[in-house]
């Protein structure tokens, strides 16, 4: 069994973007999350397990000037670094795996689209919400999107736990108030329906 790193830098250096099932050209269902969630200008986020998501784009072109990219995958942030060109230097780029050690200053938003699915053991599960409660602010909202109870049950030939929003909230926890949920189908590159759920989780003050 590769590592997670080595495992995912292979697929970000033999499949281009749009050879990915997650691949989507505007992450359209995480904005309007993130702003359900408060998120301004001013606000301070961290996109877990980023890749080369076109979220930092979004971000930036929305004028935010807090803002981190985290992933397991070095050659995932060479892209992503590549594809921003001149904007590459105003976000924060951090090469690590969730469930390692890394640390960065406390954030308002806390962003995961199809992460937190990967995590099979518990310990995993455990040193993530760990770093979760590291890191976002009292008040502050963690927009964590899974594949749903009715979505596959692997991707990039690893398993994947499914989660409903009420089955996330309670695996993170009494410290974590569900404040809203949305489910979308997301249409992969090759036409192929995926059931996600996206849950807005606020971290209770
Ligand atoms: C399915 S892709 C989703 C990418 C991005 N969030 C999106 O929506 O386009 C999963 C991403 O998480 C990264 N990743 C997987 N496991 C990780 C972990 N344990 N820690 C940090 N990043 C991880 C992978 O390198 C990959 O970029």
């Amino acid at each position: 069994m590769p590592s997670r790193a080595t495992h995912w830098n292979q697929v970000h250096t033999t499949k281009t973007d749009r050879e990915v099932s997650w691949f989507e050209a505007s992450p359209d269902v995480s904005l309007q999350m993130l702003h359900d969630a408060g998120m301004t200008a001013d606000s301070c986020v961290l996109d877990v397990g980023g890749g080369d998501s076109r979220l930092v784009d979004a971000l930036l072109a929305e004028g935010l000037r807090c803002v981190t990219v985290l992933d397991v995958s070095g050659a995932a942030l060479v892209r992503a670094r590549a594809r921003l060109g001149g904007s590459a230097s105003l976000p924060t780029w951090i090469e690590a795996d969730v469930t390692g050690p890394w640390t960065t200053p406390a954030v308002d938003l806390w962003h995961d689209r199809a992460v937190f699915h990967f995590l099979a053991e518990a310990e995993d599960r455990a040193r993530y919400k760990a770093h979760l409660l590291d890191t976002l602010s009292s008040g502050g909202s963690a927009i964590i999107a899974t594949f749903a109870p009715d979505g596959p049950t692997a991707c990039s030939g690893l398993p994947v736990q499914r989660y409903s929003p009420e089955s996330l909230a309670h695996e993170l926890g009494p410290a974590f108030e569900l404040r809203g949920a949305r489910a979308h189908v997301h249409t992969t590159p090759w036409g192929s329906a995926q059931s996600f759920q996206y849950s807005w989780l606020q971290r209770r003050r």
